[in-house]
């Protein structure tokens, strides 16, 4: 469903900011494949990202997205393959626009001309419907402005809105850290109802190691721009988070002695 192959990606290339976000990263995805991303600040988890929906074109490798090669294509014409929520509640929605119309415009994206003139009031009804299954109440505020929203409610909608129209690839970056512990969880609930529902390809960034460990089937660990470590569905099932920590130290500590001695 996705394959990155060897992307490599650099930014402020030849100046003293030189950073190498991506450095020939591998990645593949199977459909229905719901994928947990791990890893420190600036290890690149976003830049994978940015590679995937086409905000950042790689500096080599190539991107595929169900069988077909999207490196080059910009990120308005495969808006349609991707569904994504960010950190920011207020990134992912329209404020000055209504529910109603946030979801229009989310609906539409995917649909032929002729479905965007459809029914409006078959349409209102869908909204109303899925709207329905958040269980937030939205559905009888249609018209309400959405900046107007919690910033959970918000991102209940974003995440309804990335999703809806059943994307091929779902990306979500640390969709839940700007959120109270209740709101997060119910969040991360929402997510794993509707990523089941839809059986969406899910990327998730999380800084949190136990819901790392505890939503979907892999799991991926980053550490500068490279895929560090790759657990499948059975080993998922058995980590604890301290295993996952040493694990993650001890990679990084034999990296290091690498990297020692390749400077010896
Ligand atoms: N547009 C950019 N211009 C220059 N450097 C960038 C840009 N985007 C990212 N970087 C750098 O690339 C590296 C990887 O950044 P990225 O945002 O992918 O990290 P991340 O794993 O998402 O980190 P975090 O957990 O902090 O969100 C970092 O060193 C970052 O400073
Ligand atoms: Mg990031």
């Amino acid at each position: 469903m996705l394959q990155l192959n060897q992307i490599h990606k650099i930014f402020n290339e030849g100046t003293p900011d030189e950073k190498i976000a991506l450095d020939w990263t591998n990645l593949q995805l199977k459909e229905g494949d719901f994928v947990t991303v791990i890893g420190s600040n600036g290890a690149g988890k976003s830049t994978l990202m940015n590679v995937i929906s086409g905000v950042l074109i790689p500096d080599a490798g190539s991107v595929e997205i169900a069988g077909k090669d999207v490196t080059f294509l910009p990120e308005h014409k495969r808006a349609r393959l991707i569904g994504r929520v960010f950190q920011d509640p207020m990134a992912g929605t329209a404020p000055n626009m209504t529910i109603e119309e946030n979801l229009a415009m989310a609906y539409s994206r995917n649909k032929s001309r002729t479905l965007r003139r459809g029914v409006t009031k078959k349409r209102k009804d869908y909204f109303k419907e899925v709207l329905q299954s958040l269980n937030l109440g939205l559905e009888n505020r249609l018209s309400a402005k959405v900046g107007l929203l919690s910033g959970g409610e918000r991102q209940a909608l974003s995440l309804l809105m990335a999703t809806f129209t059943e994307p091929s690839i779902l990306l979500l970056d640390e969709h839940t850290a700007a959120l109270d512990p209740a709101r997060a969880e119910l969040i991360t609930n929402l997510t794993k109802e509707i990523v089941e529902k839809y059986n969406l390809t899910t990327l998730m960034v999380t800084h949190n190691m136990q819901q790392a460990l505890d939503l979907g089937n892999r799991l991926i660990m980053m550490d500068k721009g490279q895929i560090i470590l790759e657990v499948d569905e059975q080993e998922k099932a058995n980590l604890t988070v301290d295993q996952l920590l040493n694990e993650f130290q001890r990679i990084r500590g034999a990296k290091m002695t690498n990297d020692r001695a390749l400077l010896s």
